[in-house]
């Protein structure tokens, strides 16, 4: 590998698993990201995305395999403050804040009464935040969720531009598949391991990506029920 090579190496996943309270959440996952990538990383619930963003910080810790975060193991002093991570809104928000506050140094954010702030309004704070810190790598988990729509187009709009011209890398979790493939140049689809890992105009359609996960087309049987469809564009 020459020095170039190992100097764009960003993030580096080899042959990962992950356990939580037991289980398998992570299968057998490689991944590599260099500087500049931009890319979606996509999947049902319950797919691991939020466990892969936090095995990148060091938060959790592989029952097997390597990770490697610009040349070093994760959460050590050679890349202390070169992560920055955006957590995934939920009834838990705030401790959540308070954790990223912590973990990526926020400074400024202290001062402000959250309490006082919409969902939406601590997403864009929180993403202001990361966006304005040191980090040139950074987790967004789900951080259109909550954004109006004018806020999420700007949002896109500046990630991109922040990889393509400013490079910095993201890893981007969203279950918008229409945002994600418009925005991002790759897309990784993640159900426990690794179902596609390529350019995002070549990601499967939804029937492709059902096909794929054994999911069947409700229609298709002969059971009468009422069942919720998908909406279409959403994972
Ligand atoms: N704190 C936890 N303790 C134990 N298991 C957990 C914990 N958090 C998540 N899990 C389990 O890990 C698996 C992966 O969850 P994870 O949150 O990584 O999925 P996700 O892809 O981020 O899902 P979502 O799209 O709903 O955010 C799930 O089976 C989940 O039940
Ligand atoms: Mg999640």
């Amino acid at each position: 590998m020459s020095n170039k090579e190992i100097i764009d190496q960003i993030l580096k996943l080899r042959n990962i698993s992950v356990l939580r309270s037991g289980v398998e959440v992570l299968d057998n996952i490689s991944i590599e990201v260099n500087k500049g990538d931009f890319v979606g990383l996509v999947g049902p619930n319950g797919g691991g995305k939020t466990s892969l963003l936090l095995t990148i910080l060091g938060e959790l810790k592989p029952l097997k395999g390597d990770v490697i975060v610009y040349g070093h193991e994760p959460a050590c002093r050679h890349n202390s403050g070169m992560v920055g991570w955006v957590p995934q809104m939920d009834d838990n928000r705030r401790d959540k804040v308070d954790q990223a506050i912590k973990m990526v140094g926020l400074i400024g954010m202290e001062d402000v009464d959250i309490s006082r702030l919409s969902g939406g309004q601590i997403q864009r704070a929180v993403i202001g935040k990361a966006l304005a810190s040191e980090s040139d790598f950074l987790l967004l988990d789900e951080p259109l969720v909550g954004v109006d729509r004018s806020s999420k187009n700007s949002l896109l709009k500046l990630l991109d531009d922040l990889c393509h011209h400013h490079g910095k890398t993201i890893i981007m979790v969203s279950h918008d598949l229409t945002a994600v493939t418009q925005s991002t140049h790759r897309i990784i689809y993640l159900e426990k391991s690794i179902q596609f890992d390529g350019p995002s105009k070549e990601l499967p359609d939804l029937n492709d990506l059902a096909k794929i996960r054994g999911i069947v087309d409700p229609h298709s049987t002969h059971i009468h029920t009422h069942t919720t469809k998908l909406k279409t564009g959403d994972v």
